[in-house]
Formats: structure tokens, C-alpha cells, sequence
């Protein structure tokens, strides 16, 4: 008989894991019953040149890591479940260029596990830092890499979404549209023909693209000050909380189960648990995991 995974800590809706995903997971008692996860959202190692503590692998072996998750995915999930990955940018060493690697792993993990592409995101910092240096900063010939991509996966081409749940508030002139009800119709350039009361509706709040605006500044806030308390270095490629909260958002509801199986600091299950949706964590690295739990005021070591 298989010993069943520990969690290092909990609360009321979620549990967090430390050990390899590939391990944890086969073991978990949901991977034996199957079909249980809403969604998995999560933001693995990238395949970066200059190596992260963590470690990375790189060329073919990061595609076939990736890949090789696709199953254990399509079966965690409910047959309505989304996956979605984050993955940034890679560049050549030495070299101006870009590699496809990113991409490549993406289309791996998605032809493996016979997902559909339901959408892809970007994430777009503005206050990212200029990077590749060299390229960038030094010899001027690159402009500043300032984007993930999110890839929205899922077993089936209807998997459960609602926008109402993600709208954003009327821009000004949307709002004075609403109250003056005046507008030019008719066909634009485009042949796109507008009716007399297209835009005449509020629903609540715009309907947000997909590309997603949000500054990673890493602003002072509880993991931060649990990091700075226990002198431990914070996690040094955790996302903005407004990621994960966007996604969980959109695509689960209240109760469902949201796992993320490279979690870092826990930003996924952080954003979980203040949406009242059960979560499922696991991190491989034990001080990532340790200063994780300062994300959550009530949790209870194991
Ligand atoms: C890009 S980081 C995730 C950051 C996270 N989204 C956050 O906001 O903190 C990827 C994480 O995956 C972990 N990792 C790498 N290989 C793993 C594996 N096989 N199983 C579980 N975690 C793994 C790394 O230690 C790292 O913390």
C-alpha cells in the first residue's frame, strides 16, 4: 500500500505539500479518486539560463519535464476543469535572440494531455525592470521584456467560465455614454456594423481583454513581513496576488478545488483561501514552504 502524503500545514479550505509534484500528487488520495480539481493554476520553474536556486532544466529535458505532467493533469481534473500555466520568456545565451523553448513546452504539455486552447493571456508589467541587460540596458538593440504568457488549457472546448464574475469598472467615457445614450452608429472602417443601442446596456462593468495589466511591485505585505520577522529570504519569483485571484475568479466557484503544484510562496492557494474556494499546494522547496505559511493567519502546522 502507497503512504499517503503529509501536509506541512493547513487550514479550514486548503492543505500545503512539501515534495516534487510528481510524487506528492501520485500519492494523494485525489489522484486516486480522480476528477476532483476545478482548476490548476500554477507557474512551474521556467526554463531560464542563469539558474534559480530552485534549479531548471533546460532545451529538450524542460520539454519533456513539462510534458510529462500532462497526464497526471487531465486526470486530476474534472472534465469542465481549467489548467492554466504561466510561463515567461526565454532568451539564447549570449545571444540576442529568443529562444521558442516556452512555447514548445507549452504545446508539449497541451498536445499530451489532449487539451483544447480555450485562450491564451498575456500578463503585461509595466513597472518590470529592463531586461535582458546586456541587450537592453548595454548595448541598446532590444526593448524591455515586460510580459508572461498564460495559456488557458482544458480537457473540454466548454470548461466552466463566467466574465460577469471579472468585469472592471466603466471607463469615463463608457460611463458618460451610459447616461447621455448617444453614440455614432452605423459601419466603421472595419465593416463592423454598430446597432443604434449596442452600447447602450450596463452590465455591471466592462468585459477585460486579454491581456492583463498588473504591476508586480512586491508592495510590503504579510509574507513579506513574516519573511523580514523569521529572517528568511522571500521567495524571488513569486507573482502578484491579482494573477491567480483573476483566474479563480473566472473560472471556479465557491468551494471548488483549486491546486497548484509548483507553488512557491503559496500565492495560488493564498488567493484561494481568501475566495473561500478549497485549496491544494505543493512546493518542492522546504524554506519556501516553511515562510509560505506566513501568507495565512490561521493556519495550523502539521
Ligand atoms: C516560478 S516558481 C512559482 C512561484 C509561485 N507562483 C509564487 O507566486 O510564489 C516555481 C516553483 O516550482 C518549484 N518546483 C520546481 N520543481 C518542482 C517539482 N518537481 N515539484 C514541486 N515544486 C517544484 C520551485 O522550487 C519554485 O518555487
Amino acid at each position: 500500500m502507497i503512504s499517503r502524503p503529509h501536509p506541512v500545514y493547513a487550514t479550514n479550505l486548503g492543505r500545503m505539500y512539501c515534495g516534487r509534484a510528481e510524487e506528492v500528487l501520485l500519492r494523494h488520495p485525489l489522484c486516486l479518486k480522480r476528477n476532483g480539481v476545478q482548476l490548476i493554476f500554477t507557474s512551474p520553474p521556467f526554463p531560464l539560463n542563469r539558474k534559480k536556486k530552485y534549479g531548471n532544466l533546460q532545451g529538450t529535458e524542460y520539454v519533456e519535464w513539462l510534458a510529462g505532467f500532462a497526464r497526471l493533469f487531465r486526470d486530476l481534473l474534472k472534465p469542465e476543469g481549467s489548467l492554466v500555466v504561466e510561463l515567461g520568456n526565454a532568451w539564447e545565451p549570449g545571444k540576442p535572440v529568443m529562444s521558442t523553448l516556452t512555447l514548445k513546452a507549452l504545446l508539449a504539455l497541451q498536445e499530451e494531455g489532449h487539451f483544447y486552447l480555450c485562450q491564451e493571456f498575456i500578463c503585461y508589467n509595466p513597472a518590470r525592470l529592463p531586461s535582458p541587460a546586456q541587450w537592453v540596458n548595454v548595448e541598446r538593440i532590444r526593448l524591455k521584456d515586460s510580459f508572461t504568457r498564460l495559456w488557458w488549457m482544458s480537457p473540454s472546448d466548454r470548461p466552466k467560465a463566467d466574465n460577469r464574475r471579472v468585469l472592471r469598472k466603466y471607463s469615463n467615457s463608457m460611463r458618460k455614454l451610459l447616461i447621455s445614450r448617444k453614440y455614432n452608429a452605423g459601419k466603421r472602417p472595419s465593416e463592423h456594423q454598430i446597432g443604434k443601442t449596442s452600447f447602450l446596456a450596463d452590465n455591471g462593468g466592462a468585459i477585460p481583454p486579454n491581456v492583463l495589466q498588473i504591476a508586480n511591485t512586491q508592495a510590503s505585505d504579510d509574507y513579506q513581513n513574516f519573511c523580514r520577522v523569521k529572517h528568511v529570504s522571500p521567495h524571488p519569483s513569486r507573482m502578484p496576488l491579482s494573477v491567480p485571484e483573476f483566474f479563480i475568479k473566472f473560472l471556479t466557484d465557491e468551494g471548488d478545488l483549486v491546486l497548484d503544484p509548483f507553488a512557491g510562496s503559496n500565492t495560488t492557494g493564498a488567493a484561494a483561501e481568501h475566495l473561500r474556494r478549497r485549496w491544494l499546494s505543493v512546493e518542492v522547496q522546504p524554506d519556501y514552504v516553511e515562510s509560505s505559511c506566513g501568507r495565512f493567519s490561521q493556519a495550523s502546522l502539521i
